[in-house]
């Protein structure tokens, strides 16, 4: 069981922390709810304290021979402040101490996560980017709100992810308690490319974006800035990632290449389609046709191949680190080699696919093979079947190494 403090200040995406209070007290943690006072106009001190089972108090004032402003910040493990405002990200920019919360960030030397909720101009003006980068330097979780509807009928990026989301985050910081990403920026790629035939039909394949999502979520709660480049997936979206969808390889291409001109690593995890057809048909095409017309096909472009070509060239700046995944069905280990070669990476994740493994499960196996000198072979990373999360963590081990 873990000391967390959630803070909550004054925005109208409150009523959601009740969830996310109930998520921490159910899964066992004792929780310390410490609102600003305009906080308590949306939701009232009787709901955090039934929820939490603790005292909830905005000020310094009340039980100072307890000396809160100071002892709730030294004894939490973790402190999440959602939904964050404009204003208290400022103010902790800033190290003021007006209130109990800000005394609480001030003491508090665990894990720190913001979650901010606010409208789109104001998360967008310079000066909250400036708090918000200050913020991060100092090693502070701020996780990027979601896009989609405001308040009003306004829509952007300012939304507060959602509950189940943020408390992914916290879980992982507090399991982890690395952040060795901090300060790094990293993309991953997730889900499986669909290739129109007309505007019904498509050639697709079987990837869930499990994996990749959880690459995305546990780079985050390693304190990671990630642009997740996310193809067909039906999953929620990572709090704290910047969802980019495409459909195509090409789009993904497109994509990929964008984020990656300024990322230290890009991990592809998606399953890119080797091909597409040569033509595809603006209508839907009948049965009526008497023959079947073939499907011809052409090769897609290869986006890691080519990500390795751009960095062996010498384009700078470009990602540090490359991983590449491969399902393989046979000599699993052998094509693996020649593929972390061929593709020029420096990880490649080897799956073997079949046997209720892989696609669409929550587990995963897999070796990871490292890219060594001209004749260096490195022996390979064995990571047991275990949840995808565990295989996404032995991952980054391997990223925040090289990166380091
Ligand atoms: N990949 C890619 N672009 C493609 C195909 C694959 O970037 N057009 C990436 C995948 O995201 C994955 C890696 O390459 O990280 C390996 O994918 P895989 O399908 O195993 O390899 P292929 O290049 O398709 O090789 P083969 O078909 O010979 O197994």
């Amino acid at each position: 069981m873990s000391a967390v403090v959630l803070g909550v200040s004054a925005g109208i995406a409150v009523y959601k922390s009740c969830e996310l209070l109930r998520l921490f007290t159910e899964s066992g943690h004792d929780v310390r709810v410490v609102p600003t006072r305009d906080a308590l106009r949306f939701v009232g001190e009787p709901t955090w304290a039934a929820l939490s089972g603790n005292p909830v108090t905005t000020e310094v004032w009340e039980s100072v021979h307890e000396v809160p402003h100071v002892r709730i910040g030294q004894n939490a493990d973790l402190v999440v402040v959602a939904p964050a405002t404009a204003d208290v990200l400022a103010r902790a920019a800033h190290g003021l101490a007006n209130d109990l919360l800000t005394n609480t960030l001030l003491t508090a030397r665990c894990p720190v996560v913001f979650a901010p909720a606010m409208h789109t101009e104001m998360w967008e003006h310079p000066a909250t980017r400036a708090n918000v980068a200050t913020l991060r330097e100092r090693g502070a979780i701020v996780i990027d709100p979601a896009v989609g509807r405001l308040t009003g009928a306004d829509t952007g990026p300012g939304r507060l992810p959602d509950p189940p989301e943020i408390f992914e985050v916290c879980r992982r910081v507090l399991s982890a308690r690395a952040l060795d990403l901090a300060g790094r920026h990293v993309v991953v790629s997730a889900g499986g490319t669909r290739e129109a035939i007309d505007p019904v039909r498509f050639i697709g394949n079987r990837s869930s974006g499990l994996q990749g999502y959880a690459l995305a979520r546990t780079a985050v709660a390693r304190g990671a800035e990630v642009t997740l480049v996310s193809a067909n997936v039906a999953l929620p979206d990572p709090a704290g990632a910047k969802v980019v969808r495409v459909e195509s390889a090409r789009q993904l291409r497109e994509a990929v290449l964008a984020a990656a001109d300024h990322a230290d690593a890009v991990v592809m995890a998606a399953a890119v389609a080797d091909f597409r057809p040569v033509r595809q048909s603006d209508t839907k095409i009948k049965k009526s046709s008497a023959e079947p017309d073939p499907i011809h096909l052409v090769k897609n472009p290869d986006v890691l191949g080519e990500l390795g070509e751009i960095r062996r060239a010498g384009r700078q700046p470009y990602p540090r680190v490359i991983v590449g995944f491969a399902a393989e069905t046979d000599d699993v280990l052998a094509n693996g080699r020649a593929k972390l070669e061929r593709k020029g990476c420096d990880l490649l994740v080897v799956n073997e696919v079949g046997d209720n493994l892989a696609f669409g499960t929550p587990d995963n196996a897999a070796v990871v093979l490292v890219a060594g000198g001209e004749s260096v072979e490195i022996p390979p990373v064995e990571i047991p079947r275990g949840p995808k999360e565990d295989l996404a963590d032995v991952v980054w081990d391997l990223v925040a190494a090289r990166l380091a």
